[in-house]
C-alpha cells in the first residue's frame, strides 16, 4: 500500500484520543487530517497532551455539523462519550469506515442495551457493525466498514476466556473477578475517580451491573455457543493504566498445566499481541503497550487463568489501530509493536 490513509479523530482530546494520536503519528501508513474536541477546540494537540510537544502542529477543531464534509477521509475513529456516536456514525458518507471506541454497537440485543446504557439501540444500523475484538474476529473486520471496538474489561475477560469457551469443557457458572485503573473513567475528573479518593483506596463497583457483562456474554455465545452463566464484577485499583482479569472456572474433564499450555498456544497461534506467560501477568509488563498477557493454571477441574492489558492500548486505541490494519489489508501490527518500559 503507497497511498496513506486518511484518518478523522473525533474526541481526540480525551484519554482514548490521546492514546489514537500517539500511535497514528507514528504509523507509516496513516496521515491524520482532522481531530476534534470539545472544551479544547481550537487549542495545539501538543498543549493538551503534552507528551506529543514537538511531534505535531495539529490543532483539535470543533467536530463538523456537516459529515459529510468527512468525504476525503478514509476511516473515522470516535473516542466520544457514550451516546455521541449513534447518531453520526449512520450520517457518515458511505465508503467512510467507522471504527468507534464506545458502547454504542456492541450489544446487539436491544432490551439489553437500554438495560446496561439507558440509551437508545443502534436499531437497524447495529447489523452492519463488526464486533472488534482482533484475535477472534479478523475475518470478519477484514471486510467489515464499521467496528464496534472491544470494551477494555470486555478485551482483557474474553481474551482469558475464549480458548476454554472454545473448549467446550466448561462446568457450571464462571467468575470474572476484574480490576481497572482509574484512566478507564476518562479525563474529565469525577468525585469517585478524583486522586485522593483513588489513591491508597480499593473497591468494587457495578456488581451484577457492568455494561461489560453482556458484551462479554454475547460474544462467548457467538464464538463458542457459551452458554455457562459469568458471574462479573468490577474494581478500582490505585493506579493510572491497567487492566487485571482473574477468571475462576470448572470444567467437566480434568486438564493438566500441559493440557491448558497447549490449548491457548494453539488458540493463539497466530497472535502476535497475546502473549503467555509463566507465573502471573503484571499490569506493569504490559503497560503502554497492544499486548495482552495471560497465565493458566489447573487444579485438576479448576481453572485460573489471568490476564492483563493497557485499557488504553490494547482496550481501545490499540486495538482499534489493530482492527484499521485489518480493514485496509495491512499487517495487523503495523505501527502497534513497542515494548513497555522498564520499570
Ligand atoms: N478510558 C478507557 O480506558 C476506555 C477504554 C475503552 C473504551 N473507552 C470508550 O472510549 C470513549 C472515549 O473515552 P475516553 O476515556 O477517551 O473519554 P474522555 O477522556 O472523557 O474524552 C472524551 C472526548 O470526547 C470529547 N467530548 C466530550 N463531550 C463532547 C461533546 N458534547 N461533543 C463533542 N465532543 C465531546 C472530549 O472533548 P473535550 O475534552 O475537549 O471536552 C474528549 O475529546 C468512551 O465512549 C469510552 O467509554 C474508554
Amino acid at each position: 500500500m503507497t497511498e496513506k490513509i486518511k484518518i478523522a479523530i473525533l474526541g481526540g482530546s480525551g484519554y482514548g484520543g490521546s492514546e489514537l494520536l500517539r500511535i497514528l503519528l507514528f504509523h507509516p501508513n496513516a496521515e491524520i487530517g482532522l481531530v476534534t474536541a470539545n472544551e479544547h477546540a481550537g487549542k495545539p494537540v501538543s498543549a493538551v497532551h503534552r507528551n506529543l510537544n514537538g511531534l505535531t502542529d495539529l490543532e483539535f477543531a470543533t467536530a463538523p455539523e456537516d459529515l459529510p464534509s468527512l468525504s476525503d477521509i478514509d476511516v473515522v475513529f470516535f473516542g466520544l462519550p457514550h451516546g455521541q456516536a449513534l447518531s453520526l456514525i449512520p450520517r457518515l458518507p458511505a465508503g467512510v469506515k467507522a471504527i468507534d471506541l464506545s458502547g454504542d454497537f456492541r450489544l446487539d440485543d436491544a432490551e439489553l442495551h437500554k438495560k446496561f446504557y439507558k440509551t437508545e439501540h443502534g436499531g437497524d444500523h447495529q447489523q452492519g457493525f463488526v464486533y472488534g475484538l482482533t484475535e477472534t474476529n479478523r475475518e470478519a473486520i477484514r471486510s467489515a466498514g464499521r467496528i464496534a471496538n472491544p470494551g477494555c474489561f470486555a478485551t482483557a475477560s474474553l481474551l482469558a476466556m475464549a480458548p476454554m469457551a472454545k473448549s467446550g469443557l466448561l462446568d457450571g457458572s464462571v467468575i470474572i473477578d476484574a480490576k481497572t485503573g482509574s484512566s478507564g473513567s476518562g479525563a474529565k475528573p469525577a468525585a469517585n475517580t478524583h486522586h485522593p479518593q483513588r489513591m491508597n483506596s480499593f473497591y468494587a463497583y457495578k456488581p451484577f451491573g457492568h455494561q461489560h457483562l453482556p458484551e462479554i456474554t454475547q460474544h462467548l455465545q457467538q464464538i463458542a455457543g457459551m452458554e455457562n452463566e459469568i458471574v462479573f464484577l468490577t474494581h478500582s485499583l490505585p493506579v493510572a493504566r491497567g487492566i487485571f482479569a482473574s477468571c475462576y472456572m470448572e470444567t467437566t474433564a480434568a486438564l493438566t498445566n500441559e493440557d491448558l499450555a497447549n490449548l491457548y498456544a494453539e488458540f493463539y497461534r497466530d497472535s502476535f499481541f497475546v502473549r503467555l506467560v509463566d507465573g502471573s501477568p503484571d499490569i506493569n509488563w504490559v503497560k503502554n503497550t497492544n499486548f495482552c498477557d495471560i497465565s493458566m493454571h489447573s487444579d485438576g477441574r479448576r481453572i485460573i487463568v489471568l490476564s492483563a492489558i493497557d485499557n488504553l492500548v490494547k482496550g481501545a486505541a490499540g486495538q482499534a489501530v489493530q482492527n484499521m490494519n485489518l480493514m485496509f489489508g495491512l499487517d495487523e501490527k503495523t505501527g502497534l509493536v513497542f515494548p513497555g518500559s522498564n520499570p
